[in-house]
């Protein structure tokens, strides 16, 4: 067993591990995957500014998200499929969460449904939601994450139409997989993946699967999504969700200061500065490069918070400074969950809190209320270069 002292340590024993479609899955972004490496890529062009003899002492990483106390700002992001990472994925990424003290959101496309996440948490959980055709589906989800007791609703906006992943087309990705030569071939050297899965009926899309019409074998993300995700969605129809909801609501997939004006007019608790971690819009800018700007457009009407890109403390930190109020992961978490199950998913919230912890306390920052702008050293013209 290596020794795991960083992120990209989970990255390498995930795809050890997982299945080669499953880390694939994980590891892409749409098309030239131009916007996927500049989300990683600009959070290193910005630097710290390092201040000594400061006391460090009583530091601390706790903040809010949405009015809800966590142990460092960092969700864990809605994340497709996280439950053939590993079995039962979903619900070992939230008992991470609960045990950590942070907010776990469950994603529509999860294979653990969200009666399943409730029944083995006892925090709230939020859950994300994809708005299909079918609005039966979509109230009847709303109603069971109500019921479930989820302490808000994440709306993603960004996914009504799937960027193509070509890794995904090329493996021919399913969940379950299919028991092709290759697929088996493959499977032969993950003892501990089919193990795991051989022990949990959890296989497939279980939000889905029984809850929508007319869907019985839902094996492929992407052509179900194509099918079934509403083209149509517009604000007067988020207007309908948000009013059948009636709780907090978080607004994923922002990176346009109108769009971003608009969701703070229409009551957003919460706006996620989000290019879905360059898995949509090829070419869109990097989620740290457009924060600044998103923030001053919405003052202090709706919190901001961040995804795409974060992989080390030092981002999350960078992010902070810069105006969010919190962060999400997506893949550093996913590679702690495939590479080592709940204990992983413990091990890479470790990692950045230790590392948001220390980053903090060498640029002379004891709270996360005291990070700022002066924290960083930013590329003159760096946010001002695209317009
Ligand atoms: C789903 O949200 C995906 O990006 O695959």
């Amino acid at each position: 067993m290596p020794v795991i002292t960083c992120i990209e340590d989970l990255k390498r024993l995930h795809r050890r591990r997982a299945p080669k479609m499953f880390f694939d899955y994980c590891e892409s972004g749409s098309y030239t995957e131009q916007t996927f490496r500049d989300n990683s890529a600009d959070f290193s062009e910005i630097r710290l500014r390092q201040k000594v003899a400061v006391d460090m002492l009583g530091r601390s990483t706790e903040s809010t998200m949405i009015g809800e106390k966590v142990s460092m700002p960092v969700a864990l992001a809605p994340v497709g499929m996280a439950g053939m990472q590993s079995a039962d994925g979903e619900i070992k990424a939230a008992r991470a969460a609960e045990a950590f003290g942070v907010p776990f959101t469950l994603s529509t496309m999860s294979i653990c449904s969200i009666e399943d996440i409730a029944a083995h948490t006892t925090r709230p959980f939020w859950f994300q939601l994809y708005v299909m055709k079918d609005e039966d589906f979509v109230a009847g989800a709303i109603e069971r994450a109500r019921k479930a007791g989820c302490s808000a609703l994440v709306l993603t906006l960004d996914l009504q139409i799937i960027g193509q992943r070509h890794k995904d087309l090329k493996n021919d990705l399913t969940a379950p997989p299919r028991l092709t030569v290759r697929n088996l071939l493959n499977l032969a050297t993950k003892p501990r993946w089919v193990a795991g899965m051989a022990m949990t009926r959890r296989h497939t899309f279980r939000n889905i699967v029984g809850h929508a019409k007319g869907v019985g074998d839902l094996s492929s993300l992407m052509s179900w999504t194509n099918e079934q995700f509403d083209p149509k969605l517009d604000w007067a129809k988020i207007g309908k969700i948000r009013d059948m909801w009636g709780g907090k609501l978080i607004l994923k997939g922002i990176l346009d200061e109108e769009d971003a004006r608009h969701a703070a007019d229409f009551g957003a608790d919460a706006i996620l500065v989000s290019n879905h971690g360059g898995r949509q819009l090829d070419g869109a800018l990097s989620s740290i490069r457009m924060l600044p700007s998103i923030v001053k457009a919405v003052g202090d009407r709706t919190e901001v918070f961040l995804d795409s890109g974060i992989r080390s403390g030092q981002d999350v930190m960078k992010a902070l400074a810069l105006g969010a109020k919190g962060t999400f992961i997506g893949r550093s978490y996913i590679y702690g969950l495939g590479a080592m199950g709940q204990a992983g998913v413990t091990k890479a919230l470790e990692i950045l809190q230790k590392e948001l912890d220390i980053t903090m306390a060498l640029c002379g920052e004891k709270t996360v209320a005291g990070l700022g702008r002066h924290d960083l050293l930013i590329p003159e013209g760096f946010f001002s270069r695209y317009s």
